[in-house]
């Protein structure tokens, strides 16, 4: 492959539009950048599949959006980082930056010393959270809560669902009644619905997710490889679903209508 340009977009993916969370914070931080974003609403969602399943579809991903031009990749996802950030990582000579659940500043900001973290089955069971738990947070209790259904939930029926309450009753308030004064929103899909997350928590707790983070990462790892600038701007919005469908939840969520197109990685 051919070194990257500068005036090539920045590509950034999840199992849906979770990542469109993620998306935010880099426009802000590099509002000159060119972004395309991959939805892989067609096997939406990732939480409860096989590991394997998750890692190939990454590698796929990965090789896609490089073909198709672009400069640096962001795993816009915490389950397709934990299944498959080493193998892209290892496969791309691109930069690639990841995103995992917030457990490290979450460890320095509790002062209940009970950490709360929300995140999909497959993210909790990984060996790369299992890490992260025992690297940062060995002296806190963490109470790690599974949220399936949750994911879809948000994007099918949208956020302040009566669905999207009743599994919130079910994953939030262990939490709260676990004396959690930071929760981490280890998936990119739960920021879309931190209202209704942080009314189910006691006043003051804090709420912690990865966009900005992932944002200042991005833009040293774009300084370090003289790639830089060079974009106008522009955002193209792709999905391996039905395109009008898509477009209908990215404009609930986005909160303005943004053009879809279809796309899939070969
Ligand atoms: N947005 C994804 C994450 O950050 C998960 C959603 C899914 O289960 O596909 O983990």
């Amino acid at each position: 492959m051919d070194a990257p340009f500068n005036h090539q977009p920045i590509a950034v993916f999840d199992s849906g539009l979770g990542g469109l969370t993620v998306l935010r914070a880099l426009r802000e931080r590099l509002p000159e950048e060119d972004f395309f974003y991959f939805a892989d609403t067609r096997f939406l969602p990732y939480g409860d599949r096989a590991e394997s399943f998750i890692r190939e579809r990454g590698e796929l991903i990965a090789a896609g959006l490089t073909r198709r031009g672009a400069k640096a990749l962001v795993i816009a996802c915490n389950t397709l980082t934990a299944a498959a950030a080493q193998s892209i990582r290892a496969t791309s000579a691109l930069p690639v930056v990841a995103l995992e659940p917030g457990v490290k500043p979450a460890a320095g900001l509790t002062r209940s010393g009970v950490i709360g973290v929300l995140a999909t089955t497959r993210t909790l069971g990984s060996e790369r959270f299992r890490r992260l738990v025992d690297d940062y947070a060995s002296r806190c209790r963490v109470l790690a809560q599974p949220c399936p259904g949750l994911a879809e939930a948000i994007e099918r029926e949208g956020a302040d669902s009566p669905q999207v309450a009743r599994l919130l009753d079910s994953f939030v308030t262990p939490l709260a009644a676990g004396g959690a004064d930071v929760v981490v929103l280890g998936c990119t899909h739960y920021p879309w619905a931190g209202a209704a997350i942080a009314s189910r928590l006691p006043a003051g707790a804090i709420l912690l997710d990865t966009g900005e983070a992932v944002a200042r990462q991005l833009a040293n790892r774009l300084a370090d490889a003289a790639l830089l600038g060079g974009g106008q701007g522009r955002l193209t919005i792709s999905s391996s679903g039905s395109p009008a469908a898509v477009a209908a939840t990215v404009e609930r969520l986005w909160g303005s209508p943004l053009p879809v197109e279809p796309w899939e990685p070969a």
